[in-house]
């Protein structure tokens, strides 16, 4: 059975200073639910993080990772630092990577790799721009995405794997995907992984929805049969408003 899993995605906000006032608020408000919960912060957040949380029942993630094992790479972190913290999740190719730092389907499927060497569960992020949705493209544009991003990962791997659509048009802009809308892409998700793989490993993935979540929309969208959970931008910057939709 697949247990839901809603994630913040803290982008790049937070110094230490407020992840731990954040971290300490969060952990009072904070009960056991039927969802797993994780908050994906900057890597200088994470270590504070992983010894906040010590003792609950939240994850903790990175946002980004590097292929390589280590080498001449100013910048960057690998899989083994962020291993070494103890880090639970890792979002690979969000959309905002993709856009700004040159993130493509190839770089995207060796850290998806990379990452699958270890115990870290990626969380790998899918979605279709606002010019290919109008075109009546965004089924094909993610199925791409899929076959490019999993090219050469095998089912047992797959089975640990997290995939988050994300209609780029519904990151940051208030503007979500209908309950409907991204229900149809998610269970669209789950039908190409059976065809990449087979139905029992399909059925393990956990296929979040993101993208302007926020208290007010995450019941319904948490209520549809195909969405397993959720990942929260802005939303997830406020204890009190993670909390909500933990507890949607
Ligand atoms: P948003 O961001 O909830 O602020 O729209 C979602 C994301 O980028 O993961």
């Amino acid at each position: 059975m697949r247990i839901p899993l809603i994630a913040g995605n803290w982008k790049m906000f937070k110094t230490k200073a407020e992840a731990k006032a954040f971290a300490e608020e969060f952990k009072k408000l904070y009960k056991d639910t039927d969802v797993q919960a994780a908050i994906c912060a900057p890597f200088t957040d994470l270590a504070l993080l992983k010894e906040c949380f010590d003792g609950t029942s939240i994850k903790v993630g990175a946002q980004n990772v590097h292929f390589a094992d280590e080498g001449a790479y100013t910048g960057e972190i690998s899989v083994a630092m962020l291993e070494e913290i103890g880090v639970d999740f890792c979002i690979v190719g969000h959309s905002e990577r993709r856009e700004y730092f040159a993130e493509t389907d190839e770089t995207v499927n060796l850290k998806l790799r990379k990452l699958f060497e270890g115990p870290i569960r990626p969380i790998l992020c899918v979605g279709e721009s606002l010019e290919q949705r109008d075109a009546g493209k965004a089924f094909d544009v993610v199925k791409a995405q899929l076959e490019a991003d999993l090219d050469q990962i095998g089912a047992a791997d797959i089975a640990r794997l997290v995939i988050a659509y994300e209609p780029i048009w519904a990151i940051g802009t208030g503007r979500t995907a209908t309950p409907e809308q991204a229900e149809e892409m998610c269970a669209f998700i789950r039908d190409t992984l059976i065809g990449l793989y087979d139905e029992d490993t399909a059925d393990q993935v956990i296929i979040q929805y993101g993208g302007s979540v926020k208290p007010a929309n995450a019941t319904e969208i948490m209520n549809m049969d195909e969405i397993d959970g959720a990942l929260v931008g802005g939303a997830s910057l406020k204890a009190g408003d993670f909390m909500e939709i933990i507890d949607f």
